[in-house]
């Protein structure tokens, strides 16, 4: 995955949520979106709002597809010092719809993971907290956390109840 950060166009046609079936509600040509994975539909709308370089300190990573013809996979991530360790958030994992089920997953771990490790060899760290707020429902995030080996982090009282915070330690190389 790169940091280009050229490619607008393509980030605008980003897809990651699935067409919601549609249901007609009462006057014709009304109709209201049956989101059953708001998490998806969030996101996608987050990507395509990208606009480089992100004023927040944001690190963007983007993978293309093999023809150029798409953004396949999709990294957002920031680090910052929180309480005088260095913290990493997930923000953004994210592949597109017609790369599902190939392991695009994995691959943007990889890419976070060695991102942190360069950020944590630069500055002479030990290790790092990653962290990622996830939904309860996201059963394939939570599914590709856990088998890179996140946790679930035990729940704050003022937490979003659609969301859980995931976290793992990442070591320096
Ligand atoms: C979260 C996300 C990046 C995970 O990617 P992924 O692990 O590669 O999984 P996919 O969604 O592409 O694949 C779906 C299924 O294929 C499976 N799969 C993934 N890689 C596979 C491979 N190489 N071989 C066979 N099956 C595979 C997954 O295990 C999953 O099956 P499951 O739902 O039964 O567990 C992806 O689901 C996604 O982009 N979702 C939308 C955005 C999102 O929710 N992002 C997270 C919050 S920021």
């Amino acid at each position: 995955m790169s940091g280009e950060y050229s490619h607008r166009a393509l980030l605008n046609e980003f897809r990651c949520a699935e067409a919601s079936p549609r249901r007609q509600v009462g006057l014709a040509g009304a109709h209201i979106s049956d989101d059953r994975k708001p998490w998806a539909t969030k996101v996608q709308r987050i990507v395509r709002g990208i606009r480089t370089p992100m004023r927040d300190g944001a690190i963007v990573r983007l993978r293309l597809s093999e023809d150029g013809t798409r953004i396949d996979a999709v990294l957002v991530m920031k680090a910052a010092y929180v309480e005088g360790a260095i913290r990493f958030d997930l923000a953004i994992a994210a592949r597109h719809l017609d790369s599902k089920g190939q392991g695009v997953g994995d691959d943007i771990l990889e890419c976070f993971e060695t991102t942190c490790q360069k950020i944590l060899a630069d500055n002479l760290l030990r290790s790092g907290l990653a962290v990622s707020h996830v939904h309860r429902q996201n059963k394939p995030m939570q599914r590709l956390l856990s088998s890179r080996g996140w946790t679930q982090l035990a729940p704050e009282a003022d937490d979003d109840p659609d969301y859980e915070y995931w976290g793992a330690v990442i070591p320096a190389s």
